[in-house]
């Protein structure tokens, strides 16, 4: 291993983490007899650790995020080049970065018109939640502060960002929460909830249920995933969308997407939202927009809603009055144009949604040999397996079960994800999302290696 700053000792890395760094969602006791893992270098869908073993990601960098592989000499590049030229000043001046990927993205969202450079996912949805309570105080008299959020979703890390996560396990003992925000129920109908032909209408509809006993002059904003990540890989079903849509129009409730996850081509198309027909009037994304390459989130509205922040320049408190101090960091844009380029130019998109069948057909098959697989959903590379102790009864596999697959797999040299400290009960949903970039092989390697772990563990 090369030097890096004086520790040229990969013992003495790993030393320095164990002692000093604190990593994220992690019970740090296990350290004190193994290893923390350290990743040094990735190529393409792989990645080598600390002792040099090779691993196959299938979960890009951990969090959905490296969407376009690793080792992108281009947009290193482009970073690079950017940076030595203006790296950064503070978001009240544009950059030609900034300026030039919002025109890019815009034209990939018909509709909506005006991108807030923040930097992370958190923050983005953040922005969401000032605006609606901005536009409450100027233009709805304070009526219209509330904001829906639906149980199973995850919006974020900071305290508001949890005030509208449907996650308990993630909530707890953070609180308590600021005011204002309001749970809907789930719709996945594998946990169904309503014994009805029309699923996605009636979680639809119960919606409509919450909006009515809240009273509909109180609710601002509804934020929903297109399709839920981290509570376990929920497609929506049929009809829901197009009632979501309705019932916001109806009560004048301004709807929020949140493609953090779902956002620049995880699910084949650029947008999750675009799968389903709807115009959202926000809509927030942050990890794929530049694949971990720099960190740079865009919460992006329609002409409208950036409308009723200039509509009286004499009044000093009428616009905006929100910062954000890396939002006018050059990296992150420069990076999400060359990002958005390599997207188009090795068509990433039809191969996500060639993948993404061919992996939800590899998981299907893999049910008629392993009844633990209780139920397999996804859209492009964007899947999960939800694990059963039963199928009958649909009893959640256990938990330990659970990760003993996800360590099983990660001892073949396969790095997958398992829904973790979300949902209570729940933390049973095998969780797959490789870069844009997989193969045939590699998908096979992926799930040939969830074939041979739930051998052994539901032996
Ligand atoms: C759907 C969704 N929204 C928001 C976030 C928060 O993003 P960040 O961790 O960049 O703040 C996440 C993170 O996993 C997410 O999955």
């Amino acid at each position: 291993m090369e030097g890096f700053n004086g520790l040229n000792d990969i013992g003495a890395v790993v030393e320095a983490d164990r002692a000093h760094v604190w990593h994220h969602l992690s019970q740090h006791k296990q350290y004190e007899t193994v290893d923390p893992r350290v990743i040094v270098e990735g190529k393409g869908m792989r990645v080598w650790d600390a002792r040099g073993k090779e691993h196959l990601d299938a979960v890009s960098g951990g969090v959905w995020t490296v969407n376009v592989g690793y080792g992108r000499e281009s947009i290193a590049d482009a970073v690079r080049d950017q940076l030595v030229r203006m790296n950064y000043f503070a978001g009240a001046a544009g950059s030609i970065p900034g300026s030039v990927f919002a025109k890019r993205l815009i034209e990939k969202m018909p509709g909506l018109s005006r991108v807030y450079y923040s930097n992370s996912g958190s923050e983005a949805n953040e922005k969401v939640y000032k605006m609606v309570r901005q536009i409450s105080h100027r233009h709805h008299g304070g009526k219209k502060w509330k904001i829906l959020y639906r149980e199973r979703d995850y919006h974020g890390t900071t305290i508001a960002a949890l005030a509208s996560g449907g996650q308990a396990q993630r909530n707890a003992q953070y609180g308590p929460f600021p005011d204002g925000f309001v749970m809907v129920p789930h719709c996945l109908e594998y946990r169904n909830q309503w014994d009805v032909e029309n699923y996605g209408e009636r979680a639809a509809d119960a919606i409509e249920e919450v909006i009515l006993r809240e009273g509909p002059d109180t609710i601002g904003c509804l934020v929903l995933e297109p399709v839920t990540a981290g509570g376990g890989v929920i497609v929506p079903p049929t009809g829901y969308w197009e009632r979501v849509q309705e019932i916001c129009r109806k009560y004048d409730i301004l709807l929020h997407i949140d493609e953090v996850v779902c956002g620049v081509g995880r699910t084949g198309l650029w947008f999750g939202y675009q799968h389903y027909g709807i115009q959202p009037d926000f809509v927030t994304m942050a990890k794929g927009v530049a694949s971990g390459y720099a960190a740079i989130s865009c919460t992006v509205t329609t002409e409208a809603v950036f409308e009723m922040f200039k509509d009286d320049p004499n009044d000093p408190m009428s616009y905006f009055r929100d910062i954000s101090t890396f939002g006018g960091c050059t990296a992150g844009p420069a990076a999400a144009l060359e990002n958005m380029r390599i997207i188009e130019a090795e068509g990433l998109l039809a191969n996500t949604l060639a993948m993404g069948d061919y992996c939800l057909a590899n998981l299907q098959a893999l049910m008629e040999k392993h009844r633990v697989i209780g139920e397999v959903r996804g859209k492009g590379l964007f899947v999960g397996a939800e694990l059963v102790a039963d199928r009958g009864t649909k009893e959640p596999a256990d938990e330990k079960k659970v990760q003993a697959v996800v360590a099983d797999c990660m001892a073949q040299g396969v790095i997958i994800g398992a829904t973790n400290r979300s949902v209570p009960g729940f933390n049973n949903t095998l969780c797959l999302s490789p870069a844009l970039i997989a193969t045939k092989d590699d998908i096979d390697q992926i799930t040939g290696a969830i074939d041979a772990a739930l051998g052994r563990v539901f032996a």
